[in-house]
């Protein structure tokens, strides 16, 4: 029997919520596929951590997880602590030392969800983002000087070198290549940033001519959150930069109905060090605590883990027992317009993979 040791990192506000819920479901999973075993090891770092010992993650928590087969991972943000903190404390600390330079981010319309756009459906919503996820804007460089005096000055530098341009869209490439439409769109903002996003056009012309049976288009990313609106059905893999993705992703979260979700995968495709995965949603402030929250976006992110773990069968499983809930539409969250608990849903999805209620 296969064994994976899997990092469940719960982190902050939500987080700990819908990973307690994706650690019971692939439980279940476990036992009725019965072709796997999990051993699953839970981390308190977060914010909680950091009131105690003034870091998120400790000095050597990277060794500590270094030789997991995938990290499941929460959010990290808190009220009390300043959202830099949170974010180059412990995720950013994992997905770039940890070299997770590919951010995968489907956004698909699930059965019975009705997103905000009129008469579009799942036909019709079926994108994978991929973010650039080890520099670009989030790349950290900068600085701040004559702090507080009216001079003051600061910066933040997007960093973008060809061997990042060149290996993400190779990778968004293969990714377009695997799908049926084989359609990838380049977003850039090359008409206004006159230098990192111009080479990552010029590497493009490069990259596509490997890549026949693709085809390609450029947007601007301006005129991108137009087409994710108004043509989505045009829109097949998408490859975009650190920031620019980011900010995509949430629209099309939001376009396929709901922030809560949304997953995604930090991959190091090399596998040179694990890979992270993750619901896109963050801490949520407004509802941490009262167990309403959305554990889809978690279960989601725990299906790619399952196809990047390489056990197909049990990801399927998975997302057929969420597109079950969706598609019944009787036990949903609140954000999707329902009134159950995260347990009632997490509940509900478990007799699915069970067949119960199938
Ligand atoms: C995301 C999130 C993070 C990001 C936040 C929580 C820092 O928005 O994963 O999309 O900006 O990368
Ligand atoms: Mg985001």
């Amino acid at each position: 029997m296969k064994e994976y040791t899997i990092a469940a990192i719960p982190g902050d506000g939500i987080g700990t919520e819908v990973i307690n819920a994706g650690v019971e479901v692939l439980k279940v999973l476990e036992k009725h596929d019965g072709g796997f075993k999990l051993h699953v090891k839970k981390y308190d770092w977060g914010s909680d951590y950091y009131r105690k010992h003034g870091i998120m993650m400790p000095e050597d928590g990277r060794d500590q997880i270094k030789d997991v087969d995938a990290i499941y991972f929460g959010s990290a943000g808190d009220p009390e602590v300043p959202d830099h903190i949170t974010l180059w404390g412990l995720r950013l600390n994992i997905c770039q030392p940890f070299d997770q330079y590919a951010n995968v981010r489907p956004a698909r319309l699930l059965p019975g969800i009705e997103g905000p756009l009129k008469g579009v459906t799942a036909y019709d919503l079926d994108w994978v983002i991929i973010r650039e996820n080890s520099e670009g804007e989030y790349a950290g460089t900068g600085g701040r000087v004559h702090r507080d005096l009216p001079e003051e000055v600061g910066m933040d530098v997007a960093v973008f070198t060809r061997v990042g341009v060149e290996r993400i869209q190779r990778f968004a490439m293969d990714i377009a290549s695997s799908r049926p439409r084989k359609h990838l769109t380049l977003v850039t903002k090359s008409n206004a940033q006159r230098h990192g996003m111009v080479m990552w056009d010029d590497v493009f012309e490069r990259v596509k001519a490997d890549y026949p049976d693709v085809t390609t288009d450029k947007m601007l990313v301006d005129a991108m959150t137009t087409r994710m609106v108004l043509d989505p059905k045009s829109i097949d893999t998408v490859v975009a930069t650190n920031l620019h993705a980011d900010v995509l992703s949430d629209l099309a979260a939001a376009l396929t109905g709901s922030l809560g979700i949304a997953p995604t995968a930090n991959l190091n495709p090399e596998r040179t060090f694990p890979s992270m995965f993750e619901p896109i949603h963050g801490s949520g402030f407004d509802i941490m605590g009262q167990g309403i929250s959305n554990p889809i976006g978690s279960l989601w992110s725990a299906v790619m883990m399952l196809e990047h773990l390489g056990e197909p069968r049990a990801a399927r499983k998975l997302m057929v027992a969420i597109e079950h809930v969706t598609a019944a539409g009787d036990v949903l969250s609140k954000d999707l317009g329902g009134n159950a608990t995260t347990k009632e849903v997490t509940e509900a999805i478990c007799k699915a993979i069970c067949g119960e209620n199938t």
